[in-house]
């Protein structure tokens, strides 16, 4: 049974952070529920909640598989490169200001695309959804360096809800690298990695969220953004950026239901699927397809990069083989590489070599055909598979990653690119220098819940695509 809250109005005006406000909190019930009237405070942050429709880059296009795979392989290896540069400057002895601020994680490019609006009056844009990093960004006019955006700049002066923030605001204090300060207004600088940058005005703005066609709309006041004037990065045909990640100025932060979760389609076939936030994001109304448990692993937090969803995975296994390696493995390192992300912004898995090299071996061992790198995709663990007539039936395990309290279970069809009409069998997994990232190939069909006020990862299996 639903209670009265579970049921979002199809409009909801708060302010973010309401719930600290008492007034604010018994208006929303007043206007809203009456009934609940009697709940505790922290109850009201999980009766708001909506969804948005998440749109793989490559959606909608006509790509064959094994394009879709080789621009997924691309992107990904810019996002580890980045990653990578991030991690070495974050270790690096801070000699200067700009090595200093380079501290952000990921690249910009983007994996899935969601809708939302800036401004009132709204002004509609499409931007990257990013659980790597906590800056909410756009483009901003007059813009002294921009990239191509399908939409004009976002003009603060046609906005009656901006504000640029002071110095001296909390929110400026929360920006990282810190932010400097120009005729007293807050002046942030973002750098993604090696390439991608966004630097401007941190200001407070309205944002709508929902409401295409029947869904429920949201609107959140006093959400603190980037009004980007100096940017660069690729920005996958779409106006900016919003971070998901677990500081402070992440949408998931700052408007106070602190959950989300994502239903990734069939990577290869993509097709829309859904976010959901706050009320919405939960497991349990979940049409699970195999009736496999819900599990549960708990964040763990690394200091040189507290945005990333960083896990505690202790082992591997092939089927029922658990592979041979050292858990050491998985550990984060003293400065600040190695250990697991769980990322939406990484298109494929990287794992860290020692335990890749493992995975590779008893793949070699079990697949009954012939190791290759005569293919056109750049993948390191690849097998020539006849085809029909000749084909040879191969039987695949599932693979299974042992986090700490939960299994999570890949099928073959979620750790391998399948593909008779060429002839291969490929690992969509790479090995990785810097530690382990677990990407969207691998989250395909999958319901996966970040629930930060638990700190805690759920996911069941679940077939997205009918979502
Ligand atoms: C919106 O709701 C109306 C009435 O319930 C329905 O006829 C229509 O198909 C819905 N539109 C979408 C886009 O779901
Ligand atoms: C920005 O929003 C915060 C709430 O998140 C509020 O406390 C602050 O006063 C706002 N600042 C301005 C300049 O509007
Ligand atoms: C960018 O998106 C717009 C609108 O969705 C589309 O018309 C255009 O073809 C896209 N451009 C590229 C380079 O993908
Ligand atoms: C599912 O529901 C149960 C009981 O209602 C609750 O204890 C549990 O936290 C829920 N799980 C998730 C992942 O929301
Ligand atoms: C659950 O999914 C199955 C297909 O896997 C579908 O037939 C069924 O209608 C779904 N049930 C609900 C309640 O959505
Ligand atoms: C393919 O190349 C990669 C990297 O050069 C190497 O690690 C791997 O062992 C090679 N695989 C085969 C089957 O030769
Ligand atoms: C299939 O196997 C037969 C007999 O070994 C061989 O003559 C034929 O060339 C093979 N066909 C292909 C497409 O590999
Ligand atoms: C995960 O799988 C291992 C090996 O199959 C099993 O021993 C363990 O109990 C499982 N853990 C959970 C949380 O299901």
């Amino acid at each position: 049974m639903e209670s009265p809250c579970s049921q979002p109005p199809s409009l909801v005006e708060y302010p973010t952070r309401y719930c600290s406000k008492m007034a604010n909190f018994v208006l929303l019930l007043t206007l809203l529920v009456p009934a609940m009237s009697l709940l505790p405070v922290a109850h009201c942050n999980d009766n708001v909640g909506f969804h948005l429709t998440l749109t793989h880059v490559d959606a909608g296009s006509s790509y064959t598989k094994l394009q879709l795979l080789n621009r997924a392989v691309h992107r990904s290896k810019a996002r580890v490169a980045a990653l990578q540069a991030v991690a070495a400057a974050t270790v690096a002895p801070v000699v200067d200001p700009i090595t200093a601020a380079r501290i952000l994680v990921t690249a910009s490019t983007g994996e899935y695309l969601i809708d939302l609006a800036i401004g009132t009056p709204p002004m509609y844009y499409t931007a990257i959804m990013d659980t790597g990093s906590d800056l909410i960004w756009t483009q901003c006019a007059p813009c002294l360096f921009c990239t191509e955006q399908p939409t004009p700049y976002f003009d603060a002066k046609r906005s009656a809800t901006y504000r640029a923030l002071p110095c001296r605001s909390p929110r400026c204090g929360q920006v990282s690298p810190p932010a400097s300060c120009f005729q007293k207004v807050c002046v942030y600088q973002y750098y993604y990695g090696d390439t991608a940058s966004t630097a401007g005005v941190l200001a407070n703005e309205t944002f709508t969220f929902g409401g295409s066609g029947n869904s429920t709309k949201v609107r959140a006041t006093n959400v603190a953004f980037g009004c980007g004037s100096i940017n660069a990065g690729d920005l996958a045909n779409s106006s900016g950026m919003v971070g998901f990640g677990r500081g402070p100025l992440s949408l998931v932060s700052q408007l106070g239901p602190s959950r989300f979760s994502y239903c990734l389609s069939s990577y290869l076939a993509p097709r829309p699927t859904r976010l959901y936030f706050g009320v919405f994001a939960n497991l349990n109304s979940t049409n699970t397809s195999s009736g496999s448990p819900v599990q549960s692993t708990p964040f763990v937090v690394n200091p040189a990069l507290p945005s990333m969803y960083y896990l505690s995975l202790q082992g591997i296994s092939l089927g029922t083989k658990r592979l041979s390696i050292d858990p050491i493995a998985f550990a984060i390192n003293d400065d600040g590489t190695g250990g697991v992300v769980i990322d939406s912004g990484t298109s494929m898995t990287w794992l860290q070599q020692d335990a890749y090299e493992a995975l590779q071996s008893e793949l070699m061992s079990i697949i009954p055909l012939l190791a290759t790198n005569d293919t056109d995709i750049s993948l390191d663990t690849c097998f020539t598979w006849p085809p029909p007539p000749n084909m040879t039936t191969v039987t695949l395990p599932n693979l299974v990653f042992h986090l700490d309290g939960a299994n999570m279970t890949l099928p073959p069809e979620n750790y391998m690119y399948m593909d008779t009409t060429m002839g291969y069998l490929c690992l969509v997994i790479g090995p990785s220098a810097v530690g382990t990232i677990i990407g969207n190939y691998q989250q395909q069909n999958l319901h996966i819940l970040y629930d930060n006020a638990n700190s805690l990862l759920s996911f069941v299996s679940a077939p997205c695509d009918i979502i």
